[in-house]
């Protein structure tokens, strides 16, 4: 999506607050010194990145937005990034010990996010967890524009995205609502997954 290239100062201005902060860092803390986490949509990576960084994780950052990547990149440069969609990129065959995706799925279409998901899935090691947001009510719904920019969010109810994750070798462990109504998803590899998820679009930024 493009829209974030529009907005990526006013995003990174917004981004102020510690949504995300309290879930990332307990996620963190429960993985092995020097673990390497794919945050999915990592954006200017302030907050999240941060806290994963400071835990010692090894981070692959993930972002389909050109001007955000930029942000990310002066921020922190010397983490690897990606700039693609997560649905389409290409992670040579990579894996990982966790995943992040805090405020992207719902940006993505339900068959989007489900081939994210399968994606995501694919690069987690066993017993690896995979900490997402999104809604809670299945549909599609049009947000308040940011910075002037409209936004159309997309979500799955819980019992989809359980669905969704079991036919692709994720548990839904536990979901909980944060004081901004974020909807926090954990999960963690269990299985290797049933759906069919061929991968072919080629990566491109937005
Ligand atoms: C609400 S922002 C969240 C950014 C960051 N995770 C944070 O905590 O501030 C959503 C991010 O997802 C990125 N994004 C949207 N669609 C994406 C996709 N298909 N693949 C990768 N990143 C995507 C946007 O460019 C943006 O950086």
């Amino acid at each position: 999506m493009h829209e974030y290239d529009l907005i990526a100062d006013w995003y990174a201005s917004q981004r102020t607050g510690a949504m995300g902060v309290p879930e990332v860092s307990a996620l963190a803390a429960s993985l092995p010194a020097g673990a390497s986490v794919l945050d999915v949509g990592c954006g200017t990576g302030l907050p999240l990145t941060r806290v994963l960084l400071e835990h010692g994780c090894h981070v692959l950052g993930v972002d389909s937005s050109r001007e955000l990547l930029a942000k990310f990149q002066a921020n922190f440069p010397h983490v690897q990034t990606l700039c693609a969609p997560i649905q389409a990129c290409e992670l040579e065959a990579r894996t990982f010990d966790a995943a992040i995706a805090w405020g992207v799925l719902f940006h993505l279409r339900h068959d989007e996010q489900a081939r994210a998901i399968a994606h995501i899935a694919r690069a987690l090691k066993p017993g690896a967890v995979f900490l997402f947001t999104s809604g809670d009510a299945h549909g599609s719904v049009d947000g308040e524009p940011m910075n002037g920019v409209p936004f159309r969010y997309h979500s799955y109810s819980v019992e989809g995205y359980r669905d969704l994750l079991r036919a692709h070798g994720l548990t839904l462990e536990s979901t909980h609502t944060d004081p901004g109504g974020n909807v926090y998803f954990v999960s963690r590899k269990t299985g290797g997954g049933d759906a069919d998820a061929s991968l072919s679009e080629e990566p491109e930024c937005a």
